[in-house]
């Protein structure tokens, strides 16, 4: 398969770019005809972005895991698919064939089927990285189950709520996984989560860390002895579901300004179209590179680089189940270095924690096998570019800062390595077929260059999320009510004198802690949960690794029951609980009030100018119902 899609100059994006916007059908049809499908699709787009409603190549019909597997048996069936390497450098690592790869998926989902999984049911999966990660959610697509991960971090609380959200009446998941020095129990958090969760018929079980869990009869279901059951019986269906274009795919939950986690929801076509073109124009796709993207499959970064895309495009796509810092921060040269992993994908907060680890762990490493790099998730600061690239690439490869979001699918803005220019801490220019403008806080376009504003999308892409899971009024609030008639990301961006893109973060109450998005209210309302507590307000401050680190101030009763220390210790096991250990606050400030308006509204602004150090630069208090409050709150900051 090749993709003649790829943009191979600077003067081919800018036609590829002009075409894309002055004839979208043409453009996108195009491509779509180099992908496989069971019934080609003789429409293309239709969209509004009022209800919001968008459909594209609706009466098509696919498989997406046809296009990751089937149609590379043809000429590649031997090829490695999915390198495994584990937690442990110790253990023998996984190198699974395009091949094995088909027999692995079919296998798992002729065991959901047999279970009565069937097309259009959801199946939440929360597991580790290992390659059955891989095969659950390929399994998943392949019978027409809507696959919703759930990142391991999560608790037992965050599982329940997105399973009921979802209705999902099964989940696959692992006994444990080891992530570093860990062994977390996933299997007892699912027991627990499943408590308040009445769709649950099947919990299907793989075993990776053998660390000791309780068997439900009636729902439990040993996965890899039914696997293996049916690869020796001989009875795999191979047969893949025949999707509607606009089915859904997939869920994945993610953060938002206001309560909980809303589900985005995916398309087959229009995911599997655009995350693919993305991919092979981005990372300038070659058929023999071996592509390391770090993330973990349970945020939309692992579905779309290290699973659908890259297995579409037909290349060698590298799980890592472990951490960069462990067993050294050594860990990502030596499996560089021993896959000669040629597309290194990472997250800038990891570039910055090695960082600061100096340049010992990078001693007799060769690293000579890269030759694109790329990040994700977060700003990338200037000083952890040139280490990335002075360090890492050797000043030889061309680095990629791919900026997009759970909602978009797949990458939005980001140069194309080496076909077009780079400029440090810039995403650059849009991908073709996106239309970013910047619109001020009334709503009005931004023409002119070397401005700020609000980053809005104002045409379909092919991945835009279609609508949030059960609740198509939230979908419409939260992204296209800001600015009527625009797709709406939520972050503020500047524009340079060439019409380069620099993302400068959020400009809603969404933080962005390691890369993980994490709404302020979801982390007040933990902190609420707390029986001392009577009320907080939690903001990002600029942190040296992370990014963004936490900060909360908290109210508590007058008649504290415990010790200062006592109670951000429990502060924090509350949020673990309710969110999951990466959610904590970095400090926690206990105040007597917070800086409110006359109408009770929290003056997050003030706070933030506080939490970042900015003491004599707080802006205008007169508005307050109490001015005096912000003078306490910034003598006891931490
Ligand atoms: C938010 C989306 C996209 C996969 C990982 C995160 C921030 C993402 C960049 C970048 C600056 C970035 C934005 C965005 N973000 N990429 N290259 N430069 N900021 O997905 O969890 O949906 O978070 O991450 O603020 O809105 P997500």
């Amino acid at each position: 398969m090749s993709f003649p899609f790829q943009i191979q100059s600077y003067k081919e994006y800018v036609s590829a770019y002009k075409k894309s916007v002055e004839e979208p059908d043409t453009f996108w049809n195009e491509i779509a005809s180099h992908f496989l499908w069971r019934k080609q699709p003789t429409k293309t787009l239709q969209w509004n972005f009022i209800e919001p409603s968008v459909k594209w190549f609706e009466d098509g019909e696919l498989n997406i895991t046809e296009n990751c597997i089937d149609r590379h048996l043809v000429d590649k069936a031997d090829q490695t698919a999915i390198i495994w390497e584990p937690n442990d450098p110790a253990e023998k690592n996984r190198k699974i064939s395009y091949q094995e790869l088909h027999i692995e998926v079919c296998a798992m989902a002729t065991v959901l089927r047999n279970h009565g999984i069937k097309k259009g049911d959801r199946v939440c999966i929360y597991m580790g990285m290992v390659p059955e990660l891989a095969f659950a959610v390929l399994a998943c697509a392949r019978i027409g189950a809507i696959h919703s991960v759930i990142f391991g971090g999560f608790s037992a609380q965050s599982i329940a709520d997105r399973i009921q959200d979802a209705g999902a009446s099964a989940v696959i998941t692992c006994d444990g996984a080891f992530r570093g020095g860990k062994d977390i129990p996933l299997k007892s958090l699912v027991d627990e989560a499943l408590i308040h969760c009445t769709t649950v018929k099947k919990v299907f079980l793989h075993q990776r860390t053998g660390i000791p869990v309780v068997i439900n009869e009636i729902t439990d279901v040993f996965l890899d002895t039914e696997i293996k059951n049916i690869k020796e019986g001989g009875h795999i269906i191979y047969d893949a579901e025949a999707m509607k274009a606009e089915d859904p795919l997939f869920i994945l939950y993610t953060s938002g300004s206001t309560g909980k986690p809303k589900g985005v929801v995916h398309s087959c076509a229009g995911y599997m179209i655009y995350t693919t073109y993305a991919f092979v124009n981005v990372f300038q796709y070659q058929p023999d590179h071996i592509h390391f993207c770090t993330a973990d499959i349970g945020w939309v970064t692992g579905h779309s680089y290290i699973l659908y895309g890259p297995l579409c495009a037909g290349v060698t796509t590298l799980m890592f189940e472990g951490i960069p810092t462990w067993p050294d921060a050594g860990r990502f040269w030596n499996i560089v270095d021993k896959y000669k992993v040629n597309v290194l994908y990472t997250a800038p907060t990891a570039i910055r924690s090695l960082m600061l680890a100096g340049t010992e762990p990078l001693k007799n490493k060769d690293l000579s096998s890269l030759k694109v790099l790329g990040t994700v998730g977060e700003p990338i600061n200037e000083e952890a570019w040139h280490w990335y690239d002075e360090n890492i690439g050797k000043k030889k490869c061309p680095i990629v800062d791919t900026w997009w979001q759970t909602e978009t699918g797949g990458v939005l803005i980001s140069n194309l390595a080496g076909i077009t220019p780079a400029r440090p801490t810039y995403a650059t220019l849009p991908m073709p077929g996106v239309q970013p403008i910047l619109v001020n806080d009334q709503g009005e376009l931004i023409e002119e260059n070397n401005v700020n504003g609000n980053l809005c999308i104002r045409f379909p892409w092919p991945s835009i999320l279609r609508t949030t899971y059960g609740d198509h009024e939230r979908c419409k609030q939260n992204y296209f009510s800001t600015y009527p008639g625009l797709y709406f990301t939520g972050d503020g961006a500047f524009r340079d004198e060439n019409g380069f893109y620099r993302i400068t973060g959020r400009v809603d109450d969404v933080l962005n802690v390691s890369g993980h998005r994490i709404g302020t209210a979801e982390v007040e309302n933990a902190i609420n949960m707390h029986p001392d507590v009577v009320e907080s307000a939690v903001v990002g401050f600029p942190h040296d690794i992370k990014g963004q680190g936490i900060y909360a101030f908290v109210i508590c009763d007058n008649e504290l029951s415990e010790e200062l220390d006592t109670i951000r210790k429990n502060i924090h096991d509350t949020v673990s609980k309710i969110i999951g250990p990466f959610a904590k606050p970095d400090k926690i400030q206990l105040v007597k009030g917070l800086p409110k308006t006359r109408s009770g509204k929290i003056m997050r602004r003030i706070l933030r100018k506080i939490a970042e150090g900015a003491l004599d630069n707080v802006g205008d208090t007169t508005t307050l119902l109490d001015p005096g409050v912000v003078e306490e709150i910034k003598k006891g900051r931490i």
